[in-house]
């Protein structure tokens, strides 16, 4: 049987995406293979939302075309947003691709692996994932156009799933053992398909027998809505995280970076996100070193994140994409000022992450096993109703067990905890 290796980069809709490639191939009767030597195809799934991300694919590329030329009958596909980007332009930087399949393709990627490799109707669908939990996309592109962002660009515009796909999907993961699912876009809260909002969406969900724990990614503050706040106050099956990206604390800097809000929404949102949903974790995307940010600027971003006490961030530092508005922006500021703002605002959010953590000691909390750390005495890996990474040792123990736990100990951004009862 042909065998396939995945190599992903970039987001979790990246993620999702390589699953359904994966899916696909499996349905022609594709084996997934755990090295790229022995593959008969090497698929790479690419990222652009920053300069370091495409390197770090383009060195991959390179490496397996430079190895390829030993193994003439392999195949290498280079997929996803850097494949959008730079389309077959690719080809002739990398001799050795055989395929680009941008990230605007996935809707018809189906037929375009058709051409390629004809389904056989003898072939089993053999791709099942193991997994307790998964990822749903449910609306793809993005349609704000942040100032820094490449996104809108190599994703297109925004459209959302039909709602009837969606719960049909989510259906067949549950019968496939999934308990958990993550439902994903570059703005989730802005779905909104005949009528059904994101709010309605989730709410349907929660009346759908054995999904027990429902996640989301991304909303955009714009977008968070009281309704949103009320669903996720009346559901104990949606999970009490929410990631919400706040780029930066000046207003002057959110204007330029085209964000749509001020400092001073986010802070109330925040607040009635906290009254509506208590003990919810709040995570976010920070980015420093914009074009024209001052330090005085960059001190408004650090008070913010201390003021707000983010359970865990995403910090980066800004990286001009070609063909953004941010793009054409002068840019002042050195390499070295960027990188010193971007390890203050790291060691003050690490700091913030660990106090966070160590208060969690003592209390009680609902952990959904996902699996097993074989490299750490053989603990069961799973997270709590928020966002919270737990280890537990104990026996009889599965994947998909939702367990009342207490944490007893706290290692950084790991909580150690011991079995008080099985809740499923
Ligand atoms: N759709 C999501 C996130 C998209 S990209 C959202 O709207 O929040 C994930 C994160 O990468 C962004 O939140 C931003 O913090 C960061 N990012 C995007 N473009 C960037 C750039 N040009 N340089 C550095 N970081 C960037
Ligand atoms: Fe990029 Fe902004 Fe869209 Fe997020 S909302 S994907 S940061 S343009
Ligand atoms: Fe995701 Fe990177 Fe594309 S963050 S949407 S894989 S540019």
């Amino acid at each position: 049987m042909p065998s396939v290796y995945f190599q992903t980069f970039g987001c979790q809709m990246n993620i999702a995406d390589s699953d359904a490639v994966h899916q696909l191939l499996a349905e022609r009767g594709f084996v997934l293979c755990d090295s790229h030597v022995d593959s008969d195809l090497i698929v790479v799934n690419t990222c652009s939302v920053r300069e370091a991300a495409e390197k770090r694919a383009m060195n991959k590329i390179a490496e397996y075309a430079r190895r390829k030329k030993n193994r003439r009958h392999q195949k290498l596909w280079v997929i996803g947003c850097m494949a959008e980007r730079l389309g077959d332009g690719l080809k002739e930087r990398i001799a050795g691709i055989d395929t680009v399949i941008g990230a605007k393709q996935m809707e018809c990627i189906d037929d375009i692996i058709e051409t390629q490799y004809p389904r056989d109707r003898s072939s089993p669908a053999i791709f099942r994932k193991t997994a307790v939990t998964d990822f749903v996309p449910i609306m793809r592109g993005c349609d704000n156009y942040c100032a820094y962002c490449v996104v809108p660009f190599v994703r297109g515009r925004e459209q959302s799933v039909p709602y009837e796909s969606i719960e049909s999907t989510v259906r067949k993961k549950i019968d496939s053992g999934i308990k958990e699912i993550t439902f994903l876009g570059q703005n989730v809260n802005s779905y909104n398909h005949d009528g059904v909002d994101f709010p309605k969406l989730l709410k349907r969900m929660t009346r759908v027998d054995g999904l027990e724990r429902i996640r989301f990614t991304t909303s955009h503050p714009k977008d968070c809505t009281n309704d949103l706040i009320d669903v996720m106050s009346s559901s104990k099956k949606i999970a009490a995280h929410i990631h919400l990206p706040v780029q930066a604390g000046s207003d002057r800097i959110l204007s330029l970076m085209n964000r749509k809000y001020t400092s001073a929404h986010y802070r109330n949102l925040i607040d009635t996100i906290r009254a509506g949903v208590p003990h919810i974790d709040i995570t976010t995307d920070v980015l420093v070193g914009f074009p024209t940010e001052t330090d005085a600027e960059f001190r408004e971003t650090l008070a913010l994140v201390r003021g707000i006490r983010f359970t865990a961030a995403f910090m980066f530092a800004y990286s001009p994409r070609e063909g953004t508005a941010a793009a054409a922006m002068e840019e002042e500021m050195a390499k070295e000022e960027k990188l010193a703002r971007l390890s203050e605002l790291i060691a003050t959010q690490t700091e913030i992450t660990r106090e966070i953590y160590e208060k969690s000691v003592g209390s009680e909390m609902d952990v959904l096993i996902t699996d097993r750390q074989e490299k750490r005495d053989m603990a069961w890996m799973g997270q709590d109703a928020g966002c919270k990474r737990v280890l537990i040792s104990c026996e009889n123990v599965e994947a998909g067990m939702i367990l009342k736990v207490r944490a007893v100990r706290s290692s950084g951004m790991t909580l150690v905890a011991e079995r008080l009862l099985n809740l499923n």
